[in-house]
């Protein structure tokens, strides 16, 4: 049986505030097992809002048939002698995944640091047993550069590595 990619479908644009709402759904269902992100599942959507759309933080929607189905973040790493790297965070709606957005939106922000004059992007914190997204990264040109030894503590698993992970964009 063949699978279909919805990518085509797909569009990424800048986010509004009217996609607030759909943001934080999504925002939401991602952290409440407690298994990806380090947000407290009961974070609330004031805290992950001011995050997601923090300052010096360009906020992207994923959208498919005038749904968001997916968002990312761009900024820099670090401040200062730090900023020309840049730092990117992921999500895409549970029920729209596996089908291509996070890549979708990896390869956009990607070409969007490049646009920036980024020279590299880093992941700070990659839950190590989130093998979608570590394997996302890798297979977009990411290396594990370090392990945080039991860095976090997953809501099934207990105590787990975490990775950074890192990528020139100077290719
Ligand atoms: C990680 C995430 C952004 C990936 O988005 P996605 O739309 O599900 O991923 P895609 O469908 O684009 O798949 C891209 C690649 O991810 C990996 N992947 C996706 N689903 C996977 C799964 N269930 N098991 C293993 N690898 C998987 C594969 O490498 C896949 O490439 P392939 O299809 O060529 O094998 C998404 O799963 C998500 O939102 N997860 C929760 C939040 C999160 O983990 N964010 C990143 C934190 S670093």
């Amino acid at each position: 049986m063949k699978v279909e990619r919805p990518n085509k479908a797909v569009t990424i644009r800048a986010a509004t505030a009217e996609d607030r709402d759909a943001i934080w759904k999504i925002f939401h269902s991602t952290i409440a097992p407690g298994s990806v992100f380090v947000y407290d599942p009961n974070t609330s959507r004031e805290e992950a809002m001011g995050y997601w759309f923090g300052p010096n933080t360009l906020t992207f929607v994923a959208e498919r048939e005038g749904a968001v189905i997916g968002s990312y973040i761009l900024r820099p790493n670090r401040p200062g002698l730090g900023a020309h790297v840049a730092n990117a965070g992921f999500m895409v709606d549970p029920d729209a995944r596996g089908g291509g957005v996070g890549r979708l939106m990896g390869e956009h922000s990607l070409s969007e640091a490049r646009r920036l004059g980024y020279r590299a992007m880093q992941f700070n914190f990659v839950v190590s047993t989130n093998t979608s997204a570590v394997r996302l990264w890798q297979q977009l040109g990411f290396q594990i550069v370090g392990t945080l030894p039991g860095a976090f503590r997953h809501a099934e698993k207990g105590f787990v590595d975490a990775y950074v992970m890192f990528r020139s964009l100077e290719d």
